[in-house]
């Protein structure tokens, strides 16, 4: 296909802003997908995905659309649609596929208006110099305030609120105007079809039968099946056993030229060798420099993953294993846990990467597992000059620290103007600085913090939800680290630290931390014969104190004489129960007292 009858685009949009049921629409109206027999949801393949409704792996469909161009003249054009991911934790995912379009549809919820993501969003595609098409959706609803919300959307992106199309998705209300706009306002692809070849990998998914599939957009020149391709990062050579788009399935074709989107197959099994933002050249020609902007996905958010049950460890690091073919984040070492056995310390994008690595765990695997409280990464700095990075607080060091660093967020809170006192207050309280406001509209405001991103993995979002009754949207993006005034607090269980509650936190938090973790394992962990002092400690001074008073425990006591097979039982139970407990030094603590500390409340 020549570049001028190609158009790349994304859809962007809020969480539930309706992108995947457009999505679907294009893919019936287009024919690609039978109307009426389109699986719900086409383009989101797994089912946690559905499930949760949100888009995790992106993809990239081709759809024929004959329109009449910018140029007056009509005829058949090929759209390539490019999903993008929907969440926080993937904006590096969600940056590369917006590289590889020339447009974007910026789609809004005409009942809702602008969120936090709407605005994320579209900042990346305005700084990938995209064309933006705006698009207010849902328009059949009856609570759609088209109107208010296209002032809105004109005056963020600086057009007219008669620019702004009107669709349903749902109902395929106006979908066929905004293709033809699509080939219309979006610039065809430009590139040098003589240029040694260049292709941006913008997914890369593994699946069972096929090992790594890889979706490209080719910058220059073109691939062809069965030559060499060299990734530009490593430097890696692969021969290309399969090229071609996909439409719905995927199609093997003859190769892909200047402007092309589809995928590639060249048999490696794990998506780390086929990494995103990486560049595809071919080796007999290859092009002297990258097309930029690769960067190694970097784990933010660290937390240790342990089987409830200690024999399945052999299992989770296998699953463990499998996982990582398809998530090239995903960064795990196997660690050992005073208070919960074996298991391992796992790095993750951010909270919802990681609540969904486990899920698909516990789901996939069926494994039953305890997870810490999820920790940043700290750079320490030393007296003596030496810098440690603590990925997990029992390591954090003792004594003689310099400096403490750690990582921080730029984030954008959208709410409606009455809760700007709650949302300050909350961010203060989080050691957030705010970094401006705006007005959308009369109601609207636009709040920009830099925060910790300590502070945000915590119960930032679940507290911002309930101090706005639900109506604040959260973005935010890594910028960088600060110095903090952090110490570690340990909890000790008579004397014996319990590594697993270790927690690195602001000086002013430590005391907060302490009271509330050993009064909770307080209520949680049972009387034993003698006295059992819970403290909490910065180093050496201890800075809580709780005691479990003794009890002499008869079990026998409940059941007044008689039945003695009962009796037997229960002695039979207390003994079992004896082999699952763990010992923190003296103390028998059943590792349900452990799980229910960890989990949150
Ligand atoms: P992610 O891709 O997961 O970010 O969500 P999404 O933006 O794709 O949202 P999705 O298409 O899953 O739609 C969210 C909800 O809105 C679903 O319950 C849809 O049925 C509903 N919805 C989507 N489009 C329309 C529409 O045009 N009209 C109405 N009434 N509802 C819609």
């Amino acid at each position: 296909t020549p570049p001028e009858a190609i158009r790349n685009f994304c859809i962007i949009a809020h969480i539930d802003h309706g992108k995947s049921t457009l999505a679907d629409r294009m893919l019936g109206i287009t024919g690609v997908v039978d109307d009426r027999r389109a699986r719900a949801q086409y383009l989101d393949r797994m089912d946690i995905e559905r499930e949760r409704g949100i888009t995790i792996k992106s993809q990239a469909v081709r759809m024929p659309w004959e329109s009449v161009g910018a140029d007056g003249t009509s005829g058949d054009y090929i759209l390539n649609m490019i999903d993008t991911p929907g969440h926080v934790d993937f904006t590096y995912e969600v940056s590369r596929s917006l590289a590889a379009s020339e447009g974007a549809v910026l789609l809004v919820d005409a009942a809702q208006g602008i969120e936090a993501q709407t605005l994320a969003n579209l900042y990346l595609a305005m700084e990938n110099d995209l064309t933006i098409i705006p698009v207010l959706n849902k328009i059949d609803l009856p609570a759609a305030q088209p109107e208010k919300y296209a002032e809105e959307l004109a005056k963020l992106i600086g057009c007219e609120p008669e620019d702004c199309l009107r669709v349903s998705g749902k109902t395929g209300v106006g979908v066929e105007p905004l293709l033809d706009e699509i080939v219309r306002q979006i610039p065809h692809p430009v590139g040098d079809p003589d240029a040694p070849a260049r292709a941006m990998i913008f997914d890369s998914v593994y699946d069972t039968y096929r090992g790594v599939v890889t979706y490209v957009r080719v910058v220059d020149g073109n691939l062809n099946p069965r030559e060499k391709i060299i990734m530009m990062s490593t430097r890696a050579t692969h021969e290309l056993l399969e090229i071609g788009v996909i439409s719905p399935e995927p199609v093997p074709g003859k190769g892909l030229g200047v402007g092309e989107v589809g995928y590639l197959i060249t048999g490696v099994k794990d998506v780390r060798q086929s990494r995103v933002g990486d560049t595809v050249t071919n080796e007999r020609k290859p092009a002297a420099t990258d097309l930029g902007g690769y960067r190694d996905p970097k784990p933010m958010v660290f937390s240790g993953l342990f089987p409830i049950d200690g024999s399945d460890y052999p299992i989770l690091r296998d699953a463990l294993d499998k996982l990582k073919l398809n998530d090239a984040a995903l960064v795990y070492e196997p660690e050992t846990s005073v208070a919960l056995g074996f298991g391992f310390r796992c790095g993750f994008l951010g909270l919802l990467h990681l609540e969904i690595v486990r899920e698909r765990l516990e789901r996939e695997f069926d494994l039953d597992l305890i997870s810490t409280q999820p920790n940043v990464v700290y750079d320490v700095t030393m007296d003596d000059g030496s810098v440690i990075v603590v990925t997990n607080p029992s390591e954090f060091p003792y004594g003689k620290v310099a400096e403490v660093r750690e990582p921080v967020v730029k984030s954008t809170i959208l709410a409606p103007s009455e809760f700007i006192g709650a949302i300050m207050e909350l961010c203060q309280g989080k050691r957030g600085q705010l970094l401006g406001m705006d007005y959308l509209s009369e109601d609207r405001v636009e709040l920009r913090y830099t925060l910790p991103l300590a502070e945000v993995v915590f119960d930032f979002f679940d507290q911002l939800k309930s101090r706005t009754r639900g109506y604040a949207s959260l973005d935010y993006q890594e910028a960088g680290d600060q110095v903090a005034d952090l110490v570690k607090v340990d909890i000790l269980l008579q004397g014996e630290n319990v590594d697993a509650f270790s927690s690195v936190v602001h000086k002013d938090k430590a005391y907060a931390y302490g009271n509330m973790m050993a009064g909770k394992l307080k209520e949680l962990i049972p009387r034993q014969q003698f006295e059992v002092p819970i403290q909490a400690a910065i180093g050496a001074r201890v800075i809580a104190r709780e005691n479990i008073r003794a009890i002499r425990k008869d079990v026998l006591a409940k059941c007044y004489g008689g039945d003695i097979s009962r009796k037997r039982k229960l002695l039979e139970k207390q003994k079992a129960g004896k082999k699952r407990m763990k010992n923190i030094g003296t103390v028998e603590v059943p590792p349900e007292a452990f799980i229910a500390a960890l989990s949150s409340d």
